[in-house]
C-alpha cells in the first residue's frame, strides 16, 4: 500500500466553504491518523455498507444510490487489499480516504453515504469491530496455550520437582502441577478476554456526532448487521467512551504480566546450573562468541514485551483522563498503544506455546534438585503429627533438628541413620523413611488441587473438559 500524498484534495476542501486555504505541513502532520488508522480499512468498509443499507431501507437514501454506495465500497474493499490503493495523508484518516474515493469512483451518490452519521462514531464502530476481533483471536491463541500446557502436564502428571517459594526450594511437587498453576493463570486471561467481548459488544453506529440524528435510523438493524448484540444506549457516551480499548490493554498487560513471569522460569530452568529444561533450537539462538551457548532469547524478549503492554495501557489510561465528554480528538491516539500491544500480545503467546511444545523437560534433573534442600521436612514433620501423635509445632522443632544434623553430616534427610533419627525423638521408626522421598512426599499431597499425580490428573480432566 503506498503511503503518499499524491491525492490533491485535502479534508479541509471536501468540508467545503469555511476553509480558504488548506493546512498548514505541520498541522497537516500532527492531525492525520492514516499512516496507523488505515489498519481499520475492513471493519470502515463494513460499517458504511451496514450504514447505507439501513438508510436504504429507512427510505432516507434511494436503492439506487445504495446500491452505487455498496458496489463502490466493495470496489475499494478489493483495491485496498490488493495493494491498489493510494492513501493520502492529506485526507486524514481512513474514513476521509475511503470516502473521497468513493466519490471517484461513483460520483455525486457518495455524499448521500455520510447522512446521519459522523467520524465519531465511525471510528467508534470501527475501533470497535476492530477490538472485538482481536479479543477473539486473543481468545483462539489463549486456549492454544492452555491446551500445550495440558499436554504436557498429562504427560509429566508424576515428574517430581522442587516446588519454590522465594526461589529457594520448599517442597517437592509435580512437574504436571506446576504446568496446571500456568493453566489456571491463562484460563483466567481467557475469561477476562470472553467479559470484555460481552461488555463491547454494542453497536456505536448512529450515535452520530454525539447527539444522535433527526433521520428516522434504525440502530438496531445495524447492530444486527454488523454482529452486535444491541446498539449502545447513550449517544453522548458512545463517541467519548474508549473503555473497550483500555479493558484489552488491561487483559493485554495482566497476560503479559502471567507470560513473562513463564518467560522468566524457563530462562532459570534452561540455565545449566538448573538444567530442567532444555529450549528446541527453533527457540534459542547461539552466541556469536561463545560457542557453548545457547540462549533463551524468545523468552527474554516475552519477558520485554511484557513492559510495553504495559506502557501502552498506561498511555492509553492517560490520555483519556480528564477528558471532557464527548469526543476530543487526543481520543486518535487510543489506536497505536492498541495496535502495538495487539501485536505484541499475539507475539509473545505464539512464542511461549511454542516453546512451552517444544522444550525437552529433564525429568532426572528436576527430581534430584527436588531431593535436595531437605525438602521434604514438611513429610517428616506431619509423619510425626500423625503417627507419634506430636502436636505440629513440637512436630516442627524435631523436624528443625533433624535437619540441622543432616546438614552437618552432609546428607539428606533420608540418609540419616535410624538411630540417629531415635536419638532426636524416640518414637520415630523406620516407616519414617516411606515419607522421606519425594515419590511418597508429591503422592501424598492429595488434597484438592494438591501436587499429586492422581490430582493433577483430575485438574487436566478438568479442564480438557472446559474448554
Ligand atoms: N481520525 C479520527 C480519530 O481517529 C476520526 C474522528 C475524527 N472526528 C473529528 N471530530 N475530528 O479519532
Amino acid at each position: 500500500m503506498a503511503d503518499d500524498t499524491t491525492d490533491t484534495k485535502s479534508s479541509n476542501q471536501m468540508w467545503g466553504g469555511r476553509f480558504a486555504s488548506g493546512p498548514d505541513a505541520i498541522m497537516e502532520e500532527i492531525n492525520a491518523s492514516i499512516g496507523f488508522d488505515k489498519k481499520l480499512f475492513a471493519q470502515d468498509i463494513r460499517g458504511s455498507i451496514a450504514h447505507a443499507t439501513m438508510l436504504a431501507h429507512q427510505g432516507i437514501i434511494s436503492a439506487d444510490d445504495k446500491d452505487k454506495i455498496v458496489h463502490g465500497l466493495n470496489t475499494i474493499l478489493s483495491e485496498i487489499e490488493s495493494g491498489n490503493f493510494e492513501f493520502s495523508r492529506q485526507l486524514e484518516d481512513i474514513h476521509m480516504n475511503v470516502e473521497a474515493r468513493l466519490a471517484t469512483l461513483i460520483g455525486p451518490a457518495a455524499g448521500r453515504l455520510h447522512t446521519a452519521r459522523s467520524r465519531n462514531d465511525q471510528v467508534a464502530l470501527d475501533f470497535r469491530l476492530w477490538v472485538k476481533e482481536e479479543l477473539q483471536k486473543t481468545e483462539q491463541m489463549l486456549t492454544g496455550l492452555i491446551a500445550a500446557f495440558l499436554d504436557r502436564a498429562e504427560e509429566h502428571a508424576e515428574s517430581v520437582m522442587p516446588g519454590f517459594t522465594h526461589l529457594q526450594a520448599a517442597q517437592p511437587v509435580t512437574f504436571g502441577h506446576h504446568c496446571m498453576a500456568y493453566v489456571e493463570m491463562f484460563g483466567r486471561d481467557r475469561s477476562r478476554v470472553r467479559h470484555a467481548i460481552e461488555h463491547l459488544d454494542e453497536s456505536p453506529i448512529g450515535a452520530a456526532a454525539l447527539a444522535g440524528t433527526g433521520y428516522p435510523i434504525d440502530r438496531h438493524m445495524t447492530a444486527k448487521a454488523l454482529g452486535f448484540r444491541e446498539p449502545t444506549r447513550n449517544s453522548i457516551d458512545t463517541v467519548s467512551d474508549r473503555d473497550f480499548a483500555i479493558e484489552f490493554l488491561s487483559i493485554a498487560a495482566i497476560a503479559g504480566m502471567h507470560l513473562s513471569r513463564l518467560a522468566e522460569e524457563i530462562v532459570i530452568w534452561s540455565t545449566p546450573q538448573f538444567g530442567f529444561v532444555r529450549l528446541s533450537d527453533a527457540f534459542s539462538t547461539g552466541s556469536s562468541i561463545m560457542p557453548q551457548k545457547k540462549n533463551p532469547d524468545a523468552a527474554e524478549l516475552v519477558r520485554a514485551k511484557t513492559g510495553r503492554i504495559n506502557g501502552s495501557l498506561v498511555a492509553l489510561l492517560t490520555i483519556m483522563k480528564g477528558l471532557p465528554l464527548a469526543y476530543s480528538k487526543d481520543m486518535q491516539e487510543d489506536k497505536e498503544q492498541v495496535f502495538d500491544a495487539a501485536e505484541s500480545l499475539e507475539l509473545a503467546i505464539a512464542a511461549m506455546t511454542g516453546m512451552v511444545r517444544d522444550m525437552t523437560v529433564n525429568t532426572a534433573r528436576m527430581k534430584a534438585a527436588a531431593g535436595s534442600g531437605y525438602s521434604t521436612a514438611t513429610d517428616l514433620a506431619d509423619w510425626l503429627v500423625r503417627e507419634a501423635g506430636l502436636p505440629f509445632r513440637d512436630a516442627h522443632h524435631v523436624t528443625g533438628r533433624a535437619v540441622a544434623l543432616a546438614e552437618s553430616k552432609g546428607c539428606d534427610l533420608a540418609e540419616l541413620p535410624l538411630s540417629d533419627l531415635q536419638a532426636i525423638h524416640p518414637d520415630i521408626t523406620d516407616k519414617v523413611y516411606n515419607v522421606l522421598t519425594v515419590e511418597a512426599s508429591v503422592a501424598s499431597r492429595k488434597s484438592f488441587g494438591g501436587t499429586a499425580p492422581s490430582e493433577v490428573r483430575r485438574q487436566v480432566a478438568f479442564w480438557r473438559a472446559r474448554n
